[in-house]
């Protein structure tokens, strides 16, 4: 099965030899063909080029992409888009005067969604959970990452990680899953973390490993939720079964929890709201990938990541939507690219490289997705007729997709 694309106006973040991921200047860098076409082949992207060159081809399927622009897939490399329920009455508290974190403390917050979640059956959830999953299909997102996190019990967050397998399995997009029981202290553990943290480690994360349920440990390192050595603890216990960290830090206080995850070789830090310069410093030479989440910011009223001396310090960043009920009921990364270029002063370019190939690399996916690059799954975005790539991050709030294929298919 072969779908051409042809007389593409501009084809984005082309690559001949797949990249890990790009930072600081090389973020402002999109590498792109005007004038292109592309070929898939199944699943896979089989070749692209400038249009002069296009081969004698034919192809089951031609699309004329006049006047358009392609650009691989949105990777969200951080969600929590299996939870059951809403919370849109806390959004009404926080209108008339509450704050997130008094809503949190008066049994709102995850643990409303955790009694939730704990109440409705494995299939209910599914069906819940499927239907954003579709919903992030449409908006152009080809690869997403999903947190247990909302069980707080290990039959509730063996549940939620079920599901994400089950999502995995059923759906062409990419999931990966994070275990993060971690998330917040179960009312009758209000006083006894450490005796939740115990269960964590040692009744739930052995069957997560067991049954291959997670790659990724996550933990709510936050003033009030998990404390550094807390995270610490877990992060040491998570990597004797091989699951690598890509944790919750610096939301809304730093303590240290960049430096843990460095420590323990993270694979993302994320949130990133509150950060001191030491915490940037922390961050260069390693293997981490800071992570933003714009939306998140925009929805609760508090400071975006700096996403200027993130990147400006020569480090990379990725964007990614947080979508869950609580702080961020969205998972349009239209909107992240947007809000990243009109809020946090990031160029459509670095946008673009940040929601593409960094949060591939925030997966670990960088070697299948995020670019455009022989080989790699024809994840690809058509754009409606547009002026220019800036359109993408200028149109907010009204995306301008025609078109998304995931796997060589149309969604
Ligand atoms: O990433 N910060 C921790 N967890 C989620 C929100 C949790 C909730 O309010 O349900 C987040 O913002
Ligand atoms: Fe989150």
């Amino acid at each position: 099965m072969t779908t051409l694309i042809t007389n593409i106006k501009e084809l984005l973040q082309v690559e001949n030899m797949p990249k890990k991921m790009v930072c600081g200047e090389g973020m402002k860098i999109l590498p792109t063909i005007k004038n292109a076409y592309l070929l898939i082949e199944d699943a896979f992207i089989k070749d692209f080029g400038e249009m002069k060159n296009l081969p004698n081809q034919t192809a089951n399927i031609v699309i004329d992409a006049t006047n358009k622009i392609v650009l691989p897939t949105w990777c969200d490399s951080h969600t929590h888009i299996v939870y059951a329920g809403d919370r849109e009455q806390e959004f009404v508290d926080r209108i008339n005067g509450l704050s997130y974190e008094e809503i949190a403390t008066n049994g709102g917050g995850i643990l409303n969604s955790a009694k939730k979640l704990q109440n409705i059956s494995e299939e209910e959830l599914y069906k819940q959970s499927a239907i954003r999953i579709e919903e992030v299909m449409k908006l152009g997102t080809g690869a997403v990452e999903i947190k247990s996190g909302y069980g707080l019990t290990k039959d509730a967050e063996l549940k939620m990680l079920r599901v994400i397998k089950k999502l995995n399995n059923n759906y062409p997009i990419t999931i990966k899953a994070t275990f993060l029981g971690a998330h917040a202290l179960p009312t009758e553990f209000k006083n006894n973390r450490k005796g939740y943290l115990d269960i964590v480690i040692n009744e739930i994360l052995p069957i997560v490993a067991k049954e291959n349920l997670a790659e990724f440990i996550d933990v709510f390192c936050e003033t009030g939720y998990f404390s550094v050595e807390d995270t610490e603890r877990l992060l040491e216990a998570a990597q004797k079964f091989g699951l690598i960290p890509k944790i919750h830090v610096n939301q809304f206080t730093a303590i240290g929890g960049v430096q843990a995850g460095v420590k323990f070789k993270a694979l993302s830090v994320d949130h990133l709201e509150e950060m001191r310069d030491e915490d940037i410093e922390a961050l260069k030479g390693t293997i981490t990938m800071p992570v933003a989440l714009p939306s998140c910011s925009y929805f609760l009223s508090i400071p975006y990541t700096p996403a200027r001396k993130i990147i400006d310090a020569g480090l990379p960043l990725a964007l990614a939507t947080d979508y869950n009920p609580g702080s961020t009921p969205s998972g349009n990364m239209n909107f992240v690219v947007s809000t990243a270029c009109i809020k946090m002063k990031m160029t459509p370019e670095e946008a673009i490289n940040a929601a593409t190939i960094n949060g591939a690399y925030a997966m670990g996916l960088e070697k299948t997705h995020g670019s455009i690059c022989k080989g790699k799954k024809a994840n690809l975005i058509i754009t409606k007729k547009i002026p220019s790539y800036a359109f993408i991050p200028y149109s907010f709030g009204n995306p301008k997709i025609a078109q998304v294929f995931i796997e060589g298919k149309e969604v």
